[in-house]
């Protein structure tokens, strides 16, 4: 499938899924006893004002940090590579990211993956953007409104890609499943760049989680299933190095954090060396290559 050159075309996002879609794996999930993270970005409203006046582990703003500090090496470490961005959000550190290439190289290819169209639509216009700060640059870009489980590796093409998850994306899936993405979705020798919460203090990190407006969006999208429940019956607790929200028997969020040491093991587990790490001690950006 082609990618669209920006400013020339309008960026074309592939949707392969609908509410219907996921409201069935709601269903699915809530008899399991535990939902899945792409339940919990289905409204941009409410995700928009958590990361915005209350984003529970500074972590957007860490990594805009490390991001721009060592913006030269990751740039080198991206070198020409199409770039596939795994969930997107808000953008921020995404935009950056093809900023520091597009510095280097001028030219950009972008995928973004997310099971959310509208946080696709906002990112590329915040590309369309760039082009306008950076005269002469060159962005082609692809949406797949998909999960990133659902992705095959001739989505992503032939051509050498730099795989990008930011925002502790990770934390909030099974490690296994997780990698095993980045695995089947890579070849030997691409860089996998991750951005992640460090295991701290986590019973601080646990109180910036248990707040009225993360309460409001996950309860938002599972409230049918819970009559006679208030968000505020919602009950946050630490699992050893997991934030976990629950109602009643169902869990609902889960969000693990890392040491570096885990994540070296983590990934050497599951098909990735671990090449260099920058760390304020709240998030990381650690870079792995694919062996
Ligand atoms: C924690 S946010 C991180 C967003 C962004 N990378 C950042 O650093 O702010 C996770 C993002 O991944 C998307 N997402 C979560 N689970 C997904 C899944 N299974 N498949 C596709 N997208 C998913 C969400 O919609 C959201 O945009």
């Amino acid at each position: 499938m082609g990618l669209a050159r920006l400013g020339r075309e309008k960026c074309k996002i592939v949707s392969r899924i609908d509410s219907a879609y996921l409201d069935k794996r709601l269903f699915q999930e809530v008899r399991k006893g535990e939902l899945g993270s792409e339940q919990w970005y289905r409204q941009p409203e409410k995700w928009f004002a958590l990361t915005s006046y209350n984003n529970p582990y500074k972590t957007i703003h860490s990594e805009l940090v490390l991001l721009r500090e060592n913006s030269g090496k990751l740039a080198k470490s991206i070198g020409g590579n199409r770039l596939v961005f795994y969930g997107v959000g808000t953008g921020d550190t995404e935009s950056f990211i093809v900023e520091s290439a597009l510095k280097r190289n001028k030219a950009c290819e972008v995928i973004a993956i997310d099971v959310n169209k509208t946080y696709l639509e906002r990112f590329f216009s915040m590309l369309s953007n760039l082009l306008h700060e950076n005269p002469g640059a060159e962005i082609s870009c692809l949406g797949f409104h998909d999960l990133f489980e659902n992705m095959e590796q001739k989505d992503i093409g032939e051509r050498k890609a730099c795989h990008v998850c930011l925002g502790n994306t990770v934390g909030n899936f099974d490690q296994g499943e997780i990698f095993a993405v980045f695995k089947k979705l890579s070849r030997k020798g691409e860089r996998l760049i991750l951005g992640l919460h460090l295991a701290s203090d986590m019973q601080r990190i646990l109180k910036a989680y248990r707040t009225p407006l993360m309460n409001d969006l996950l309860f938002t999208t599972v409230k049918q299933y819970f009559p006679g429940k208030s968000q505020e019956d919602i009950e946050w607790r630490v699992n050893g190095l997991l934030v976990e929200g629950w109602l009643g028997q169902t869990r609902l969020l889960k969000s693990e954090k890392y040491t570096i040491k885990a994540v070296k093991n983590l990934g050497r587990e599951h098909g990735f060396n671990f090449l260099q790490e920058f760390n304020d001690g709240n998030a990381a950006i650690v870079l792995m290559e694919r062996v």
